[in-house]
């Protein structure tokens, strides 16, 4: 079998496949709501990561890695130069805002709302009054490195550093290094620090590839 024919057959199980009974698509409020996001997210795909941020209205020079999702992308306040690594979900729910040259890592997880009431009141479904939202905020110029999980409430200030594997449940003052589950501070940086790994990345030539 030819190469040209093989990809044929894949198109033409797809169709089938998309045309079978076992592909089922419900209609309503919820289901017309939710699939132009869903469509969104399929198309982007194909994308770069500048074409991708730019696709989701995000501002000069952002770029979104492939595999990351926004939840509630209207709700979301984003700077300039902001960097979203592969499989990193921002939930903007309740409310998130990003400040600029921020990177979020990869699989870092960032959340605006909770749910565990739900469950807890055995009253899982969709739309439930019992979902909490509140709004979380990650500052300009902040390293997040993945995975890691930012909680819902959290205000991260200007100029920290996350490190890997950390979950953030508190308020964090800017220039800290934090660590851990919960984070804590392991140091707290000084412009004179910063400047002076500038320097020595510059000078090692370290920074190039
Ligand atoms: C967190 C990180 C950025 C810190 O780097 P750094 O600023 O160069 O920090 P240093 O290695 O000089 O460490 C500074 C202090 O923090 C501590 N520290 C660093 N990483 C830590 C961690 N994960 N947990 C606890 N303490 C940590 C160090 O022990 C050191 O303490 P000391 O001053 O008492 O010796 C780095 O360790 C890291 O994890 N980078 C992520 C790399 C990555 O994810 N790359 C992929 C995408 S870019």
């Amino acid at each position: 079998m030819s190469l040209d024919s093989q990809k044929e057959d894949i198109v033409s199980d797809l169709i089938k496949l998309w045309h079978s009974d076992e592909v089922k698509l419900k209609t309503g409020e919820r289901h017309q709501r939710l699939r132009p996001e869903i469509l969104s997210r399929l198309l982007s795909v194909v994308m770069t990561d500048d074409e991708r941020a730019e696709y989701f209205g995000l501002p000069k020079g952002c770029r979104i890695r492939d595999g990351a999702k926004i939840i509630s992308p209207t709700n979301l306040i984003c700077g300039e130069h902001v960097w979203i690594g592969e499989n990193a979900i921002l939930d903007a729910s309740g409310g998130l805002e990003i400040g600029a040259h921020t990177s979020i890592g990869l699989s870092v997880f960032v959340w605006s709302h909770t749910s565990q009431l739900t469950n807890l009141t055995l009253a899982n479904f969709s739309g439930s009054p019992l979902i909490e939202r509140k709004r979380t905020k990650i500052g300009n110029g902040v390293f997040i490195a993945g995975p890691g999980v930012i909680l819902p409430g959290v205000t991260v200030g200007d100029k920290v550093i996350v490190a890997p594997l950390s979950v953030v449940n508190k308020d964090i003052p800017p220039y800290s290094v934090i660590s851990g589950n919960p984070a804590r501070i392991v140091k707290t940086l000084t412009e004179e620090d910063i400047a002076a790994e500038r320097e020595r990345v510059l000078s090692d030539g370290l920074g190039k590839a």
